[in-house]
């Protein structure tokens, strides 16, 4: 059902009781704070984006990776919990950029900050579904260049320093005046080169990592695989140390604004990574423990550590850990 009223940034505040000290500009998006709902963990529908921002408290929601045409994924079990955090093989499954005009006008609408992530199979593909999504006034544009269980998907653009420059040269130039950052993979020979390779190419923001993988859990009783799939990408806690790794590598490389994700479920979590370098702090695989009220609940356990820490600002403590 679509939600009538306007988004109210005034009542998602005294409800969450967030913090003004948490208020970010990312690549020139005002956030009421820096929390950012991750790609794919909760669909595409506009009603569940838009809870997760005015119910959850996230400064701002990703939108599925959204590719070229009508996909179904892979089979069912896709997503699995493991002792240290997720593993999922689902395939990218996509409603195709077509026939998601109306789940993005409602997100316009909404007046949300919406991320609008996309994939595709080559360059021309980027730009098109890019250009699709620009029409409907997203606060940014994220180029999925890293999803390690999809074939031929993602991944092999982000790799290369010349192909990842090349795919967002290329989206920069549909794209108009929306925003525009790869989201990189912890695969790359060198992920600060490629995000430097993306910065130099016109990129207005990096976002890292996307899971790690491919990875397997086995049913020892059943003797087999237990996803579907066989092999899926890893999220969740036992990622974290090679996420905050990479962006602090990406901080030093880069002048742009990091959304750094992978592993965080509380307050402490993404105060490492804004101290690694990160502006803004991606979460995934909590909400899927946690629920979507897993964002108030990292906003205050950062609004406490910086109260009892008499940190007045949240960009005091950007990159700090770079001595
Ligand atoms: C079930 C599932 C689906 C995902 N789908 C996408 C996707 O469509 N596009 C994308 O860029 N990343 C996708 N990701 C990766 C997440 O956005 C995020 O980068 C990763 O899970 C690390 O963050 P976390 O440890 O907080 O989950 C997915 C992750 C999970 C667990």
């Amino acid at each position: 059902m679509p939600l009538k009223k306007p988004f109210s940034r005034k009542k998602l505040w005294e409800k969450n009781a967030i913090a003004s000290q948490l208020q970010t500009d990312f690549a020139g998006i005002k956030l009421e704070n820096p929390t950012v709902l991750a790609s794919g963990i909760l669909g595409t529908s506009a009603e569940i984006l838009i809870r997760a921002v005015k119910e959850g408290g996230a400064g701002a929601a990703t939108i599925k990776s959204i590719g070229p045409v009508e996909k179904d994924g892979y089979a069912n079990p896709t997503i699995l919990e493991w002792e240290h955090g997720l593993i999922n093989a689902v395939g990218l499954p996509s409603p195709g950029y077509e026939n998601i005009e109306q789940e993005l006008a409602e997100l316009e609408k909404s007046g949300i900050p919406l991320i609008a992530s996309v994939y595709a199979h080559d360059i021309e593909e980027y730009a098109k579904i890019a250009a699709f999504a620009a029409k409907y006034k997203p606060a940014m544009i994220e180029l999925n260049m890293s999803c390690p269980h999809s074939k031929g998907e993602g991944m092999p653009f982000g790799i290369k320093e010349d192909i990842a420059g090349d795919v967002v040269r290329a989206v920069k130039g549909a794209a108009r005046q929306i925003p525009v950052m790869p989201k990189l993979t912890p695969q790359a020979l060198n992920i600060a080169s490629i995000a430097s390779a993306c910065e130099k190419a016109g990129a207005d923001a990096i976002c890292a990592i996307n899971t790690l993988g491919p990875g397997m859990v086995i049913n020892i009783e059943a003797r087999k695989p237990m996803l579907a799939n066989k092999f899926g990408g890893i999220s969740g806690p036992a990622i974290k140390p090679i996420a905050l790794r990479c962006v602090y590598q990406i901080y030093e490389a880069v002048k742009i604004p990091v959304l750094g994700m992978g592993g965080i479920s509380n307050g402490r979590d993404a105060i490492e990574f804004i101290q690694a370098g990160a502006t803004a702090v991606g979460i995934g695989s909590a909400v899927h423990y946690h629920g979507v009220g897993v964002f108030g609940k990292v906003c205050r356990e950062m609004e406490q550590w910086m109260e009892i820490n008499n940190i007045k600002d949240i960009k005091e403590i950007r990159g700090v850990a770079h001595g």
